[in-house]
């Protein structure tokens, strides 16, 4: 839950990109800020971000920072895991509307309902949820770890939430049995198979990387699975000179600014909108208002924290 402040618009649209940079960078030292963001962000965020990342790497970072104020550029649930892991520090998430639609596909109350009548479950659970529903889990896992993470639960009545294509994957690697609950991301899955074959018939030297929440059978048809931040390593370190990228769009900019001699080709429909609310705009309007503050109750808080803890302990 995000505390909700009033919002002034104290920006003039005139003022140049490369002033509101320059105030960000003054306002932010003068608040003792950090700013994190997602490897998705816009372009423009992700410059002027201290810390980019995948959803791993920026809850590690998020307990690894000095500074007492975090701006998480990014998700809800993103902003909401840096709370939860560093209490005492104030963290801001400059568009508070920025909520991951899968994050809303399974909520606390499924999860009490789910477990009253089952309360034998162990609830392994997709980072992408919410605080309530983190504080319903019993451990929680990104796309960089899930595979470990299912291992180290194997044995049990195990139900996976709420990406069915990432537990699916992970399942299967881990050649562990588990249920899955039938969530998925929009943006990933809109991803298909004819899209990808006809990417590969453009372009038919390219490997082809893809995100663990893409369907099945793109997945199949993938050389490499991994995390956005896996994906980053995985071009950077790789010998070929041209790749397939089946994720969301905002990764083309580490992928080429780190990688000047490669070519990198994603389909068009990848484009995921709740990333890209936020603006270098935004941002400093949350450095100016100190706000909107991700703001959770402190149950909440500890109950969610463990399942966390849990997860980073497998990194
Ligand atoms: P990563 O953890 O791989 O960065 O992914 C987050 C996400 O939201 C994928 O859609
Ligand atoms: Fe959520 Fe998908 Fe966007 Fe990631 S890409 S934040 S999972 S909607």
């Amino acid at each position: 839950m995000i505390g909700r402040r009033k919002r002034f618009y104290t920006i003039h649209p005139l003022i140049n990109t490369m002033n509101i940079r320059q105030r960000v960078q003054a306002l932010k030292e003068e608040r003792n800020a950090v700013i994190l963001a997602h490897n998705y962000c816009s372009n423009e965020v992700q410059d002027i971000a201290d810390h980019t990342g995948d959803s791993l790497g920026l809850s590690i970072k998020a307990s690894e920072v000095d500074e007492p104020v975090i701006v998480f550029c990014g998700v809800t649930f993103m902003a909401e895991s840096a709370k939860i892991l560093n209490p005492d520090k104030k963290v801001i998430i400059p568009e508070e509307d920025a909520v991951c639609p899968m994050a809303n596909m399974c909520t606390g109350a499924q999860l009490d309902e789910l477990r009253s009548r089952e309360p034998g479950v162990k609830i392994i659970g997709y980072v992408n949820t919410s605080a309530e529903s983190k504080a319903r889990m019993d451990i929680c896992c990104t796309s960089a770890n899930a595979v470990k993470v299912v291992e180290s639960m194997a044995g049990g009545d195990l139900l996976f939430v709420p990406d069915r294509n990432l537990g699916r994957h992970a399942a299967s690697e881990a050649g562990v049995e588990m249920r899955l609950w039938d969530g998925f991301c929009p943006t990933h899955q809109a991803i298909t198979l004819g899209m990808v074959e006809d990417l590969k018939q453009e372009h038919p030297d390219a490997v082809v990387m893809a995100h663990p929440e893409c369907r099945p059978e793109v997945l199949e048809a993938s050389d490499h699975i991994g995390s956005t931040s896996q994906m980053l390593d995985f071009a950077h370190g790789s010998e070929a000179k041209e790749f397939i990228v089946l994720t969301e769009q905002g990764l083309l900019h580490p992928l080429r600014s780190n990688n000047p001699l490669k070519t990198f080709y994603t389909p068009e429909a990848a484009l995921c909108p709740v990333m890209k609310m936020t603006d270098i705009r935004s941002v400093l309007r949350a450095l100016e208002e100190m706000g909107p503050e991700v703001v959770l109750d402190e149950d909440t808080i500890d109950r969610a924290r463990g399942p966390l803890e849990r997860m980073i302990a497998l990194r």
